[in-house]
């Protein structure tokens, strides 16, 4: 009996401490959206009302080129910044045209390679925005950590579950020896919320790091609203 009671409150602890993680995390992320729109969106609203307090006083040609100029890429800032938040047209879209969209966006940073294996299916909407921020934060991080040149992305639907791999060409990282940040621990929640399995792997003779998933299909999501 004692023994019982001991292993149950063990399990209590683990699960408060993993959602307290959770909590923590959302905050963390949270905090990241706060800086980019004081930083990208505040800050040029300041430069921008500035301009508009010299209207009457200096050159007015200089001065609406300059407005334009910072409400064109105020325009772009908020739309990274609702991206980032939510892929907000991915429903319609589907992830397979967005993920293109991304590697498009993304071309001039890294050579990325799709591959869709013949029969994928659309999947459930909870589904592809999880593998779609999957995909999104693995890239960002071969990006920032890896100076890969390549990455390739890979989907295949199997009768019973459905496979997705993502692979870079760059240095590669031990699992157990880096420290995790919000983007392995966000990867990680992600493919739990799926009921999905996952392995990290280093590849090309110890260079190049990757990540296979595997997600079962048949499957009631009863988490739908928590992650996002
Ligand atoms: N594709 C990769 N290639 C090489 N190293 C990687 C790669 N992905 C992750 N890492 C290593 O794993 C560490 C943890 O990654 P993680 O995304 O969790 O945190 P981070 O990128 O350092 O910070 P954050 O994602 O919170 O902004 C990184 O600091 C890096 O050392
Ligand atoms: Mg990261």
């Amino acid at each position: 009996m004692k023994e019982k009671n001991a292993q149950y409150e063990a399990e209590v602890l683990h699960q408060k401490r993993l959602a307290l993680e959770n909590i923590k995390a959302q905050e963390e992320e949270r905090k990241k959206i706060a800086v980019m729109i004081h930083d990208d969106i505040g800050n040029r609203l300041n430069i921008l009302s500035l301009w508009l307090n010299n209207l009457d006083t200096q050159g007015d040609e200089l001065i609406k080129k300059n407005i334009y100029g910072q409400m064109s890429s105020l325009i772009d800032a908020a739309r990274g910044i609702s991206h980032s938040l939510y892929p907000v047209n991915l429903e319609s879209v589907g992830l397979v045209l967005y993920v293109e969209e991304l590697i498009a966006n993304l071309s001039h940073k890294i050579n990325i390679s799709m591959q869709v294996m013949h029969g994928y299916e659309k999947k459930d909407i909870f589904v592809e925005v999880q593998l779609y921020r999957i995909i999104q934060e693995f890239t960002t991080n071969v990006i920032k950590h890896s100076t890969a040149t390549d990455l390739w992305i890979y989907m295949k639907d199997y009768a019973e579950n459905m496979v997705i791999v993502i692979s870079d060409n760059g240095q590669g990282f031990e699992y157990e020896e880096v420290e995790k940040g919000m983007g392995i621990k966000n990867i990680e929640s992600r493919i739990k919320s799926m009921n999905a399995t996952h392995k990290w792997k280093k590849t090309f003779l110890n260079k190049g790091s990757r990540l296979i998933i595997k997600i079962p299909k048949h499957n009631e999501f009863p988490n739908q609203n928590s992650p996002d």
